[in-house]
């Protein structure tokens, strides 16, 4: 495992990691649970995920936890996934406050129920003076809605179209592009997750469950990065 030696050796950890938190469903399916009990088991490595990056020093993690196609899922679990989110949301502040870690949401919120939005905006607030990681869960987050809205804002504000100003108006304006991504599961896509923003990210796809990934498994991505070598169009 990385320690915090080596965080101070080495200068090539990444800012930001984001990453698509996939599998659940086929984590409980294996094992002749409900998918419900996927998310439950999802959201406990939500926590560890995080406390790790945190130590580690890691400036910025963007978790996708529920995308603009999520809402073609049975009702009965988006409305699980909301309540799971709320509570989860609940719990965790006084984590967040003792790690000093700083909460954020990025997606199209206004599509949530007013409770959900109150926890949200609550959480962000109460946090917003923490000086650690940023936590930046992705909710009703895609990002093709994500560009039309910074276009709309561009629009609204006259100003000039340039990759300065689109980036202002995204939600991701407070943060770099991403670093370094992941997903879990096997799949290879990025679901409409962050395509601006990963223009140059290092991608790593892993063949586990997000139920399963643990901070071993991300020491091991975070050791293959350090040793990639991004040009960034150079030589
Ligand atoms: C990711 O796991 C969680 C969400 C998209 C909310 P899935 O629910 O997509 O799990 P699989 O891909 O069906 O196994
Ligand atoms: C992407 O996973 C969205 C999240 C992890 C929140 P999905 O499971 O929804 O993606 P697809 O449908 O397999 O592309
Ligand atoms: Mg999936």
């Amino acid at each position: 495992m990385l320690n915090s030696e080596d965080k101070e050796k080495d200068l090539n950890l990444p800012t930001h990691i984001a990453i698509i938190m996939d599998g659940n469903g086929r984590w409980a399916k294996e094992r002749n649970l409900k998918r419900t009990a996927g998310h439950e088991e999802g959201a406990l490595r939500v926590r560890d995920i995080t406390t790790h990056c945190n130590n580690l020093g890691i400036k910025y993690l963007t978790l996708y936890a529920f995308s603009t196609e999520n809402w073609n899922r049975p009702k009965l679990e988006v409305e699980f996934l909301m309540k799971l989110l709320e509570r989860y949301l609940k719990k965790e502040l006084p984590i967040y406050l003792k790690n000093g870690v700083k909460f954020k949401a990025i997606g199209n919120l206004g599509r949530f129920s007013k409770s959900l939005q109150k926890v949200i905006s609550a959480t962000e607030e109460k946090t917003k003076n923490c000086s650690g990681l940023t936590q930046v869960l992705a909710l009703n987050y895609g990002s093709r809605d994500e560009i039309v809205r910074a276009v709309q804002k561009l629009t609204v504000q006259n100003l000039e179209v340039s990759e300065e100003n689109i980036n202002k108006c995204l939600d991701t304006a407070f943060m770099p592009d991403v670093d370094l991504l992941i997903r879990t599961s096997g799949e290879v896509r990025l679901s409409n997750y962050l395509l601006w923003q990963n223009a140059y990210a290092e991608m790593f796809f892993i063949n586990t469950y997000w139920p399963e990934f643990t901070p071993f498994l991300l020491d091991d991505v975070i050791h293959d990065y350090r040793h990639r070598e991004r040009r960034f169009g150079g030589i």
